[in-house]
């Protein structure tokens, strides 16, 4: 890995001055609160696939800390992302995780107001009989939401920082996936009883992988590891597999056809971003899996991970026999990372943790935490 890097303008050199956090910052339940107001309630958040809303009236909800939202497609096309709060008295509107709203209308179940898929208010019974009441001015608080790729990114703050700005990076970085054409082709879930920055964490470092993946070390040694981004919400790299045609697979072998395009250095590259705070971003020649992380609370957190592949791959039998391979190779994978993610856990609540020391290795995680105490105002901790 890199040990020389800018983040917005600080470079950061490798010493061995770099100290993990205290860990406190992984059970504390006001920090964690502070990380939703700070963290979670203001920066992009990805939240679904498109495909995953595919005709008008298919919703989803979506929690967030103490927030929840409505995703959903109106008539047009277009996506919304609704605060499930309803502007008469306040009552959360829908309590399904997904569904089809019919007739295109999402009506509170309390007094029966009516709103339009867009969050304008259609009906209020009775209301109108009030002097003044003027429904325009009723519609459901929208927070923002923007695509990229097929994927959907919603933020729930006021003025949020400029989407571009967050993922330039990878904007047009990742063409020859064609990603916006690619379809769910598998999801693994898991909960996981650790604080969701060890994920992350976990994730931007490979220092781990000789004793905790060996197969993983075999098909891309560590050493193999570059980090060549460190802008915006985005950090990462790519790893370099010891083999062309090979893959992250039981047998290191490919799992299916290259995606679309992707062709040259790339056939022989896993790349690695994370995107803050939430997303998990690994293209691979042969398909792209990605991971969407949501804290639960300060010592608990949920992570689906998804693949993703061409449909004419979806729809050759022969092909997805094949691609179990990649299913078993990464389901093991992440359940060796998050066996020793939940150790970290346990071990950073005792009394005589103090804090770590990062190795040359991990210095990108030095940035990251430095990431984390900016966005909470905790710059003094350092
Ligand atoms: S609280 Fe929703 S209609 Fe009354
Ligand atoms: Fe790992």
């Amino acid at each position: 890995m890199a040990s020389n890097y800018k983040k917005r303008g600080v470079d950061y050199q490798h010493n061995s001055n770099m100290r993990t956090l205290p860990g406190h910052y992984y059970h504390s339940e006001a920090i964690y609160r502070e990380e939703l107001a700070k963290i979670f309630y203001k920066r992009w958040l990805l939240v679904c696939r498109e495909e995953e809303l595919p005709t008008p009236g298919d919703f989803q909800t979506v929690t967030i800390g103490d927030e929840s939202i409505i995703l959903v497609r109106d008539e047009g096309g277009d996506i919304h992302a609704h605060f499930n709060v309803c502007r008469h008295r306040g009552t959360r509107i829908c309590m399904e995780e997904s569904g089809q709203f019919e007739n295109g209308i999402i009506q509170c179940p309390y007094h029966a107001w009516r709103y339009r898929l867009n969050g304008e208010l259609r009906a209020a019974p009775l209301m109108t009989e009030l002097e003044g009441f003027d429904k325009a001015a009723y519609p459901l608080h929208s927070a923002h939401v923007r695509s990229w790729g097929g994927f959907v990114f919603l933020n729930l703050a006021e003025n949020p920082l400029p989407f571009e700005q967050e993922l330039g990076p990878l904007l047009g970085k990742f063409s020859e996936w064609h990603l916006p054409e690619l379809r769910i082709a598998h999801r693994l879930e898991y909960e996981l009883a650790c604080n969701w920055k060890l994920i992350l964490q976990n994730y931007q470092e490979c220092y781990h992988c000789p004793g905790v993946h060996p197969l993983l070390s075999k098909w891309t040694p560590f050493r193999n590891a570059v980090h060549d981004c460190m802008e915006g919400a985005v950090i990462g790299g790519y790893m370099e597999m010891t083999e062309k045609g090979g893959g992250m697979t039981m047998d290191g072998k490919a799992a299916a056809p290259p995606v679309c395009e992707v062709h040259g250095d790339n056939l022989q590259r896993v790349h690695y971003y994370s995107i803050f705070p939430n997303l998990l971003f690994s293209p691979h020649p042969d398909f792209v899996l990605y991971h969407r992380i949501r804290p639960l609370g300060v010592g608990k957190s949920k992570n689906d991970c998804f693949f993703l592949l061409h449909p004419d791959v979806i729809n050759n039998d022969a092909h997805m026999a094949r691609f179990q391979s990649a299913i078993e190779f990464w389901d093991a994978t992440n359940l060796e990372d998050w066996q020793v993610c939940e150790q970290m856990q346990l071990g950073l609540k005792s009394r005589r943790f103090d804090r770590g020391h990062y190795s040359g290795q991990e210095d990108i995680l030095f940035a990251l935490d430095r990431e984390v105490l900016k966005a909470l105002g905790h710059e003094g901790d350092d």
